[in-house]
């Protein structure tokens, strides 16, 4: 066995659940460099926000970083438009398997789902730093495992702001709390908010808990060259964060297959994707925390797969697996808050 990595040098369209191709790939192939950590002070660690606590400074400034994203042409791979490409062509079949061409290559349903996100992130972070010239920049995330956050963040839902969707599913907007148990708009859900942010804090407990005691229960299960996608996904990566995909996404006529949260090829087209994948990403930090046997693979498999992404240069970045696992040594660690579902056993 080997490890798996996308053929970047052959990308092409990516295939939608309703048969239709779409060019997701990136602007200009390049040569790749090889990712390095970055050095800096272990005092001067950046902390991403969470979002529901973020103050008005912070948010100017995301703002003003996006919408500077948002701004930049089609030809340049760190424009907004090519940042959420980067999800679609890497989830709907637009790569394919170093050296087999009739095998896609898939960041989900496998133990590559936690690592490809925080790369992902990591670039587009520094990406948003870059534009305006504050490499300290942090994205927030959105804290949905405290009763708080169990909204979509106030953040998102200025019209006016270039963070907004028109097209979430508007009968989930604030102050509508979430269902960590959403099964789609034909299963209703006639619980109080009350009970709602009970259960959800079981559901996290039982998640990075009961259902996470090994590597693969959490992280999801190998995924080596020659394997086909989808070996399958770790406690997390289905429920609560496939839930809340599709809690987000609004199955209208005008969105059939979910647009934009529902759907792999569209998800990273809603600015809150980026908030909620970086608090998938803090799952991560705390489940390697509430355990001593609670540890990454050590399969060399696992640490040597690897993703390209381009930089805040508009350069190819080759990054590892291995170069992903601590938050710490990439720079960042998450805004402290009460994890209240430590004591939600159910
Ligand atoms: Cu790549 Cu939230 O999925």
């Amino acid at each position: 066995a080997a490890p798996t990595a996308p053929d970047m040098s052959q990308c092409g369209p990516s295939k939608l659940d309703d048969g239709t191709a779409l060019n997701c790939c990136p602007p200009k192939p390049s040569e790749a460099v090889d990712f390095k950590l970055p050095k800096f002070n272990r005092h001067d660690l950046r902390v991403r926000p969470a979002a529901h606590l973020a103050d008005d400074a912070y948010l100017a400034k995301y703002a003003k970083a996006l919408a500077l994203m948002k701004a930049l042409p089609d030809s340049d791979p760190r424009s907004f438009k090519n940042q959420a490409n980067v999800h679609c062509a890497y989830c709907n079949g637009g790569y394919h398997q170093v050296g087999l061409p009739n095998l896609d290559f898939q960041v989900h349903g496998s133990w590559l789902f936690f690592p490809f996100h925080r790369a992902y992130l990591y670039f587009y972070e520094k990406i948003l730093g870059s534009l305006i010239n504050d490499p300290d920049f942090v994205i927030p995330y959105w804290n949905w495992d405290n009763p708080d956050g169990m909204v979509m963040p106030s953040m998102f839902n200025d019209a006016n702001s270039p963070f907004f969707d028109a097209i979430r599913d508007q009968s989930h907007l604030p102050p509508t709390v979430m269902d960590l148990t959403y099964d789609g708009p034909d299963v209703p859900n006639n619980m109080s908010d009350e009970e709602k942010k009970a259960l959800n804090l079981t559901i996290m407990y039982r998640q990075m808990v009961s259902n996470a005691k090994k590597p693969s229960m959490f992280l999801g299960e190998p995924y080596r060259t020659g394997d086909s996608p989808n070996p399958g996904p770790g406690s997390m990566e289905v429920q609560p964060h496939g839930t809340i995909h599709n809690w987000t996404g609004n199955p209208q006529p005008n969105t059939p297959m979910w647009e934009d949260m529902g759907n792999f090829y569209s998800a990273g087209r809603d600015p809150i994707f980026y908030a909620h994948h970086a608090q998938v990403d803090r799952t991560w930090a705390i489940w390697r925390s509430l355990s001593p046997k609670n540890k990454d693979f050590k399969d060399k498999d696992f640490l040597n797969s690897y993703f390209y992404f381009y930089d805040e240069n508009a350069k190819l970045v080759k990054i590892y697996v291995r170069d992903c696992l601590d938050t710490k040594k990439m720079g960042y660690k998450y805004q402290k808050v009460d994890i209240p579902w430590l004591k939600s056993r159910p």
